[in-house]
């Protein structure tokens, strides 16, 4: 069950708050932990700011996949919201150990799998797709791009970084899209979301 308690434990197990004091571990700290609008361990971003964004149609009922899932909070909330089921990649370990381990908290249908998303990745295809600030960190866009067509049905979600080189889509991502619009700003203005069909 989730609780604070065991969210507590979670984040102990893992020395969370040393190695984040290290800084020997990326991205620890940049999701909220959170259920039903209720936030248990507050980070950088929170959750429900984008979620909100995503058309209903999108969600429920459908299957997902969050590309550089973090600790895999995208995940739980969109099935919160009506997705039948969620898979979660990302580039660091830690981060899906966290992220497998929250699971057994909310007790969802969702995996997660490390992978580097700048190599081929093959998964079972989703209707929806997540790709959330991440595209300042993959350095290779062709495979970024090939990695949503080939494990991405339907419709992509794409938030950019805040840094104004990345602000757009990159053109080998916008591309492989048959429409791309402009659905929302976030993170205090600084990102574009946006909602793009293949
Ligand atoms: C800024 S965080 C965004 C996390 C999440 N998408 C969100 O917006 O809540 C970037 C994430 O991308 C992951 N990442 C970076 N490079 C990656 C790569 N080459 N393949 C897969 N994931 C990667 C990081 O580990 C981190 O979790």
């Amino acid at each position: 069950m989730l609780t604070k308690e065991k969210i507590a434990e979670i984040v102990e197990n893992i020395e969370y708050v040393n190695q984040r004091k290290k800084k020997k571990k990326k991205w620890m700290d940049y999701q909220t932990i959170c259920s039903n609008s209720h936030t248990m361990y507050k980070g950088q971003r929170d959750i429900y700011e984008r979620l909100n964004l995503i058309y209903k149609e999108d969600l429920q009922g459908k299957s997902i996949i969050d590309f550089g899932c973090n600790i895999g909070m995208n995940c739980q909330i969109a099935i919160e919201l009506g997705a039948i089921k969620a898979t979660g990649v990302d580039v660091y370990l830690h981060l899906i150990e966290i992220a497998s381990k929250l699971n057994t908290l909310y007790g969802n249908d969702c995996s997660f799998i490390q992978a580097d998303l700048a190599k081929p990745v093959e998964l079972e295809k989703a209707d929806t797709g997540f790709v959330f600030a991440l595209n300042a960190h993959v350095n290779n866009d062709e495979m970024l791009a090939q990695n949503i067509k080939n494990n991405i049905k339907d419709v992509v979600y794409f938030e950019t970084h805040t840094n104004k080189k990345f602000r757009k889509l990159p053109p080998k991502v916008e591309e492989i899209f048959k429409t791309v619009k402009l659905i929302g700003k976030t993170h205090k203005e600084q990102r574009n979301l946006y909602r793009c069909i293949l």
